[in-house]
């Protein structure tokens, strides 16, 4: 199988939605490969695997494992790693760096960063370079010590100005698909109608162009979900129970029982 590229998913744009969503590891990126178009390694991987109260923590070490873990499950899917906080907004230079790195120790297909406006010009210096780069605007979790919290975006017609501009803008400069986070519905209609590249949404309208979801979240793995979530499995319970008969049988010596234990050939 050949795997999707960067540009034939940008070029889904009015085709079949596009389907993505996240994994960190190698277990689940083999259970959802068959089944999407493109995981994204993202740096929540700070908060739902390493268990840190923000994204700032991610670093380019660990995405490069995440991505490396990823990257040996997938065959088929569009494999994209989010560039960490710190790693790319200083300078076009440091981002090129960084993305650089990430491609080239994991093998992924394209880099996610986020902003909009402020980050044009370092999208369009990584994309002249061979770099794809997924845009990601709205609510930004990396800022979200400057937005007040995770708040959602667009409540207000200067807010909303102010996204649609930053949409324009990473596509412009060559981003080859926009992630929608956390905007209010109408919003996420008029940016799809209104750029040229796919928007992938998550907290964002059923009429984009793809969607995303964090893999534990729709799972039920997650303690708290927010609004856009839909759990589509509940294996936080499921794996509640599983562990709970184990502990049981093994206080009462049920298990292993005698199909799990090894006998002398002789
Ligand atoms: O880090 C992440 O999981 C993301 C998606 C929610 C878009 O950026
Ligand atoms: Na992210």
């Amino acid at each position: 199988t050949t795997r999707l590229t960067a540009p034939a998913l940008r070029s889904r744009k009015g085709a079949t939605p596009i389907v993505a969503i996240t994994a960190y590891n190698t277990i689940m990126a083999r259970l959802v490969d068959p089944h999407v178009d493109c995981i994204l390694v993202g740096d929540s991987l700070a908060m739902v695997e390493h268990g840190m109260g923000s994204t700032l923590g991610a670093s380019l070490e660990l995405m490069i494992a995440h991505g490396r873990a990823v990257m040996a499950g997938a065959s088929k899917a569009l494999v994209v790693v989010d560039m960490p906080f710190g790693s790319y907004e200083a300078s076009p230079a440091d981002a090129f760096r960084a993305a650089a790195r990430l491609m080239a120790d994991t093998g992924c297909g394209a880099v996610k960063l986020e902003g909009g406006t402020g980050m044009a010009e370092t999208i369009e210096f990584l994309a002249e370079r061979g770099i794809p780069v997924m845009a990601h605007v709205g609510l930004t979790p990396q800022s979200m010590n400057a937005l007040g919290g995770f708040r959602t975006q667009g409540h207000d017609e200067a807010g909303r100005d102010r996204i649609l501009a930053d949409a324009r803008a990473v596509c412009d400069a060559g981003a080859f698909s926009v992630v929608l986070e956390g905007i209010v519905e109408p919003l996420a209609e008029a940016i799809t109608r209104d750029i040229a590249a796919p928007t992938i949404g998550i907290g964002a309208a059923a009429a984009c162009d793809g969607q995303i979801l964090v893999l534990e979240d729709m799972l039920g793995l997650t303690e708290k979900a927010p609004r856009f979530v839909k759990r589509y499995a509940a294996l936080g319970e499921a794996v509640d129970r599983a562990v709970s008969n184990y502990a049981d049988e093994v206080r009462a010596r049920d298990f292993p029982g005698p199909e799990h234990v090894y006998r002398p050939r002789a």
